[in-house]
């Protein structure tokens, strides 16, 4: 057994997630964080909301309403669809808690003590009327290679190539179009040269494992050839205080420093919880506990190189030294496990073009097991994927309802109205034994390939179990079974299938949360085979407003492996459990789509 943390990608509070953001990070933590559970490991999965930074006054501003508001309306609003989605967070938390100000800035100030924050001068763009920071992508004017227009401060799409902000030809800021003021301003740097000794050691131990998706690990040493020094600290006025500059109110922690810290962070508010509040130690402190980060590819960065050399610095073992700060010897991941990008109907997503399904939209006309089985089937997980929906329609009816549904339905129709309970077996034949061998087997190979981030090939494996039990209902034809010499086969086959939707129903557990349970009742059981997580309304621990979090208890599941059924358990007529789409669905939903990108 180990211990193992699932540290989950914090969603920008600056609006609603869609369905990109929980195919990228959301699903695939959850699958691998049940399954671990479920294989007898001590899981934390935390994560929270990333409320700070550039994009969320930006929206804050276009709506009219001050970053703190934006934040708590969207704070609730994703805590609402993760919820819904059946995603197990132990804690599920925002980075505006007082905790999480006052565990960042000691990350600070242990990192600075180590001496790997240095202050440099540099110069940087302003808009004059708010004096806050223009990051580069917010500035745009034209190419000075090119001449394009549109090209922005951090590069020109026309050209490809890489841009200073000073270099645009007639700058002018994206939020308000005025013309950007560049400043001399002071900032603390990270010193990542300092740090990239330990960094690129510790990659390479990580490549030797072979455990590591071959481009993450590949990106990841790769940037590390010409690193520099990076600013932690942006003029701006909403954000976490920079200790020591207490009195200067416009300079801000970076949004990127702070919110990797939440997986710390978010550790401790746990374990505060808890009761016990030292209990993070166990998984941050001890070394052989494991730790799983979870992403989208354009958070690779900030995983594999930002937030190590922060614990690297922390711990006082850079090329300068130092010793570990408050927070003990931090354990560096153990896997960046992320994922590549979704588009949808070919297109980017684009919330301001309206190419985008919100979570919550497709949740409330779906249920919500159809889209998690859709993204562990067809999700982005180590190449690009395209959501359509006429592959929604198609994956639903034809392999969740038609394949599993249909083989919950059948048998435990078959078993209400032949029996009433699900029948002890007489002699196995070999067919029996073939279909209740062949599904034992898939608990190794299904667990072992999600262990391997493989949830694609684990799903397609369940599936082809699934089909194999529905072939052994077309051979064996129980239906055709009702002659009296006939019973005693037609029990044992019943008895067999009803076995093997409880094995399968336990290997669908970390993928589909919701209908395992129902599975298990339509077999008459009532154990819970999937907890699922709750909303709570908390207070702060230290004084500040109160907020909703994500929390459960998962300690009661199921062990990953083959449970014998109850013979005598009663079985009902079963009602469907999974809802058939009509294909006209996908033609509604690309005329919503359409009428949204007009609108
Ligand atoms: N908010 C970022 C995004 O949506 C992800 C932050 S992950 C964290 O891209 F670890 F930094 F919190
Ligand atoms: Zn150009």
């Amino acid at each position: 057994m180990s211990t193992v943390l699932s540290a989950v990608a914090w969603p920008y509070a600056n609006g609603p997630r869609h369905i990109g953001h929980v195919a990228g990070f959301g699903v695939p933590s959850d699958v691998f964080s049940r399954y671990m559970r479920m294989a007898g490991h001590d899981v934390l999965m935390v994560s929270g909301t990333d409320e700070h930074g550039t994009p969320i006054l930006v929206e804050a501003d276009h709506q009219g309403v001050s970053a703190a508001e934006l934040a708590d309306r969207n704070n609730r609003l994703i805590v609402e669809d993760l919820v819904a989605l059946g995603l197990s967070y132990d804690l599920f938390t925002r980075t505006t808690t007082r905790n999480h100000h006052r565990v960042v800035q000691d990350m600070f100030v242990a990192v600075r003590d180590n001496g790997y924050m240095i202050e440099q001068t540099t110069s940087g763009a302003i808009s004059p009327s708010t004096g806050r920071t223009l990051p580069d992508r917010y500035i745009e004017g034209t190419c000075p290679i090119c001449g394009a227009a549109g090209a922005r401060g951090d590069q020109c799409d026309a050209c490809g190539n890489q841009l200073d902000p000073t270099d645009l030809i007639d700058p002018v800021s994206r939020i308000n179009g005025e013309t950007p003021e560049f400043i001399e301003t002071a900032h603390w740097f990270l010193d990542l040269p300092a740090l990239a000794g330990e960094l690129g050691r510790w990659l390479d131990e990580r490549e030797a494992t072979g455990l590591w998706r071959p481009n993450v690990i590949r990106f990841s040493q790769n940037i590390l050839e010409d690193i520099k020094p990076r600013a932690m600290t942006r003029d701006i006025d909403w954000g976490i205080v920079v200790p020591g500059w207490e009195d200067q109110p416009n300079k801000r922690l970076y949004v990127w420093f702070d919110a990797v810290i939440g997986y710390l962070s978010a550790s401790i508010e746990w374990a505060r919880r808890s009761g016990d509040p030292e209990a993070w130690r166990t998984w941050w402190n001890d070394p052989d506990a494991l730790a799983y980060y979870f992403m989208g590819k354009d958070n690779i960065v900030f995983h594999s190189q930002i937030w190590p050399a922060e614990m690297i610095a922390q711990n006082g073992r850079g090329d300068k030294g130092g010793r570990p700060g408050r927070f003990g010897e931090l354990n560096l991941p153990t896997e960046v496990v992320s994922s590549e990008f979704l588009t949808m109907e070919g297109k980017k997503f684009s919330s301001s073009k309206g190419v985008v399904i919100y979570v919550r939209d497709v949740l409330d006309r779906y249920q919500a097991d159809a889209l998690r089985y859709y993204i562990s089937a067809a999700g982005p997980e180590n190449q690009d994927a395209d959501f359509t929906w006429a592959d929604f329609v198609s994956r639903t009816n034809n392999e969740l309802v038609a394949g599993w549904g249909n083989l919950v339905n059948r048998t435990a129709a078959m078993i209400a109205k032949n029996v009433g309970e699900i029948p002890a077996a007489g002699d196995l034949e070999p067919v029996d034994t073939a279909l209740l061998a062949a599904i034992r087997d898939g608990f190794r190979s299904v667990g072992d390939l999600i262990e391997a981030h493989r949830q694609r090939a684990a799903i397609a494996e369940i599936m082809r179990l699934v089909g194999e039990a529905n072939r052994y209902v077309s051979e064996t034809e129980p239906f055709k079974l009702k002659a009296e010499e006939q019973r005693p086969r037609l029990l044992t086959v019943l008895h067999v299938l009803a076995q093997a939707v409880t094995d399968l129903n336990t290997m669908l557990a970390p993928f589909l949360p919701e209908s395992v349970n129902a599975v298990e009742k339509a077999l008459g059981g009532d154990r819970i085979i999937a907890p699922l997580p709750r909303i709570e309304e908390v207070e702060d621990l230290d004084g500040g407003p109160s907020y909703p979090i994500i929390t459960g208890d998962y300690t009661q599941v199921p062990a990953w492996e083959h449970h014998p059924v109850t013979v005598g358990q009663k079985v009902a007529k079963p009602t469907p459990i999974f809802q058939k789409l009509d294909p006209a669905v996908a033609e509604e939903e690309l005329e919503r789509l359409a009428a949204k990108a007009e609108g």
